[in-house]
């Protein structure tokens, strides 16, 4: 595994033998401005089924193609409605992934065997250009092991991943922290599948909204459901954590105390208006946009402490909030109290 700086640099001449190494079937690690992925040739079925391998994934949780310019949607995606081609034209590049109807050049492995396929456009100049040096649409899920955190930064995910790939590229860490915003388009309602970034206030511009119901509930194995990668254990620590929320700050501090005391070791990860009134506790910053950029980060390093509960302060469903409850519900394992 070779290491490419590219945190004080623009030299983006560095990244072709990366994208030579994507063009040849081997997996690389790369910055966006959400998280980092860990990508292949998304056109090698071969080189997709590494990924699952790497990440110990299951094979029914398709990945996303990540293109670089508006001509390569055609290449692999068909039918593109109005709505759909509007939302490309105003979202990329950017935090935004849409579930199109496949063509048959995707190969199946990436699809996880559906007939559709994940684009994303993304903004982050270091993937755009890798991208565009491999020359092929490049499917990657986040770079982390299934069910774990999400890696942002370089640190987080280098132990769990370094044998496993030919290629890092470090672009410290990523902007936005939480994963793209997944839409399908059904009969021009657009269907969040995956809370992000791009809210569902944002979307309302362009058509009528609907958020999956999964997004803040647990999810039954068996059923089927239009975005198979909610039904997995996610984002989760090792230790035990718990979610807490209130509108009211002075019911929530008392709720998060009297969970404190039934524990020998707690961490509380709280805002920095809260964070010296528990005894060990770590701050997620002061707004949303803070806690979505250090959230994974945050979560790994609670891990690391060994505590016996992680308990973590919720936030209003309101905006990036509900991406921040999606997240927050699955690393707690929907362990969950609203005071
Ligand atoms: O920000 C992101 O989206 C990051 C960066 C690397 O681009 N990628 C990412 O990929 O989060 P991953 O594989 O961790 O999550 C992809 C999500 C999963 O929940 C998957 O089920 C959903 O997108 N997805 C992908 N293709 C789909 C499809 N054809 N139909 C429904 N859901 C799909
Ligand atoms: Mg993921």
């Amino acid at each position: 595994m070779n290491i490419i700086d590219m945190k004080n640099n623009n030299n983006y001449e560095l990244l072709k033998i990366a994208g030579n190494a994507i063009k040849n079937g081997e997996l690389v690690i790369f910055p966006t401005e959400t998280v980092y992925g860990i990508g292949a040739n998304g056109l090698d079925k071969t080189a997709v089924e590494s990924i699952f391998i790497a990440k110990g994934r299951k094979t029914d949780n398709p990945l996303i193609l990540h293109i670089s310019n508006m001509d390569m949607v055609n290449d692999i995606a068909k039918d593109i409605t109005d709505l759909e081609q509007l939302l490309m034209n105003e979202l990329w590049p950017g935090p935004f992934t849409i579930v199109l109807n496949k063509k048959d050049i995707v190969p199946d492995v990436v699809t996880g065997n559906l007939n559709t396929v994940g684009v994303r456009m993304p903004s982050n100049e270091i993937a755009r250009k890798l991208i565009e040096y491999s020359n092929v649409p490049i499917a990657a899920p986040s770079a982390n092991i299934s069910g774990k955190p999400s890696g942002t930064n370089i640190e987080d995910i280098i132990d769990e991943l370094k044998d496993k790939v030919g290629y890092i590229i470090d672009g410290g860490d990523t902007k936005i922290g939480l994963e793209s915003t997944v839409v399908r388009v059904i009969d021009n309602n657009i269907h969040i599948l995956r809370p992000g970034y791009i809210t569902q206030e944002d979307l309302s511009k362009y058509a009528n909204v609907i958020v999956d119901k999964h997004i803040l509930n647990k999810i039954d194995d068996n059923i089927d459901i239009l975005s198979p990668g909610m039904k997995y254990k996610h984002y989760a620590p090792n230790t035990k954590c718990i979610l807490v929320y209130s509108e009211d700050n002075n019911k929530l501090i008392s709720k998060i105390k009297e969970i404190e005391n039934q524990y020998n070791k707690c961490l509380v990860i709280t805002n920095d208006k809260n964070i010296k009134l528990f005894k060990n506790s770590l701050s997620y910053g002061s707004t949303k946009e803070d806690i979505s950029h250090l959230i994974f980060k945050l979560l790994r390093e609670a891990d690391k402490m060994n505590v016996d509960m992680i308990i973590i302060e919720g936030v209003d469903q309101k905006d990036i909030g509900l991406a921040i409850m999606n997240r927050l519900l699955r690393a707690c394992s929907y362990n969950y109290i609203e005071v």
